[in-house]
């Protein structure tokens, strides 16, 4: 994991008002939960009393309520009521407080600042010069027995496309790399196939390849488009559950059509050509070794590789740089 950053956990519409919901992301059993307005908490799923799951527990107004002996906590993890202690009570109970974590929405995502939260930024990574709310979009999750680097790493990997999908997106037999060129420019590392039909040439250099309008975009930590047209595009956010899961959620975003239900319909109908597709991505990498990836992994890389390359280095260097 890359500390000090604004990870993309979950969809908002899972924490439901009324409801706990617990959840293993970023390595922590967490438990999420709205408050009396609708604002979203996530604490450390484990009463600082006597370790009990507060998940077991229930929303109270506003507060998470411990199964065991009661105690009380808000979004910010005060804790705010020791039954045991008496409601009269003036006791200072600051002590009882349960670790939180900073969380934010946007989008329909939610988001968890993983690192000291003092640093915590106030903007969270999205697409903005890409998407907006006047797209219509569908959305299913997908569990891959992998760690969340391998999964990003193969959505900027242009190799394996007439490999892996050689009768859906890879047809045509297109299995010698030119370049690809990559760019990483405002925070965004971009990239784009440009194969051909092997007739014994020679691959173009990434610098002679160029960005094209079907692109691929990645914002670290964990958000990718795959930029098919200005108005049709897949985002995916590979929620990091621990060293060997991860959840993908993979959006479909259309506004294809002035009309917002046709585009919802394309949207939902396109769902399924990317679950065909993902599946077939997740059949081979769930087999690679070891589970993450490094730098120095010593992997014999390719020239096409140069996405994953240029992912590595700068990972590589947000780790250190923390
Ligand atoms: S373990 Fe939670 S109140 Fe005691
Ligand atoms: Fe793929």
């Amino acid at each position: 994991m890359i500390p000090n950053q604004w990870y993309a956990i979950l969809p908002s519409r899972e924490v439901k008002r009324g409801a706990l919901y617990a959840v293993k992301r970023v390595n922590l059993d967490l438990v999420l939960f709205r408050d009396a307005e609708g604002k979203l908490g996530c604490v450390v799923d484990q009463c600082p009393h006597r370790g009990a799951a507060l998940s077991a527990g229930k929303l109270a107004g506003s507060h998470v309520r411990c199964p065991f002996h009661g105690l009380e906590f808000d979004t910010e993890g005060n804790c705010r009521r020791i039954p045991a202690n008496g409601n009269a009570s003036k006791e200072d109970i600051s002590r009882y407080n349960v670790k939180q974590y900073p969380v934010q929405e946007l989008m329909g995502i939610i988001y968890l600042w993983f690192g000291e939260s003092e640093k915590a930024t106030a903007s969270v990574p999205f697409f903005h010069d890409q998407i907006d709310n006047s797209f219509s979009y569908s959305e299913f999750p997908d569990h891959w027995n992998a760690h969340y680097s391998r999964c990003i790493e193969n959505q900027l990997d242009v190799v394996h496309v007439p490999i892996v999908h050689y009768n859906t997106i890879g047809k045509g037999n297109k299995t010698l790399v030119n370049g690809p060129k990559v760019l990483y420019e405002n925070g965004m590392l971009k990239t784009s196939a440009n194969n051909e039909v092997d007739t014994g040439q020679t691959p173009k250099k990434p610098d002679d390849c160029e960005i094209r309008s079907l692109y691929l975009g990645f914002l670290f930590p964990n958000i990718w488009i795959n930029h098919i047209s200005d108005k049709l595009m897949v985002l995916i956010y590979f929620a990091p559950v621990d060293e060997e899961n991860t959840i993908l959620y993979v959006r479909f975003y259309c506004k294809l059509t002035p009309f917002r239900s046709l585009n919802a319909l394309i949207a939902f109908f396109g769902k399924f050509a990317n679950k065909r597709i993902e599946r077939q991505d997740k059949r081979v990498v769930v087999t690679q070794k070891p589970a993450a990836s490094t730098l120095k992994s010593g992997e014999k890389l390719l020239t096409g590789d140069g996405p994953i390359i240029k992912y590595r280095k700068i990972r590589q260097e947000l780790k250190e740089s923390t």
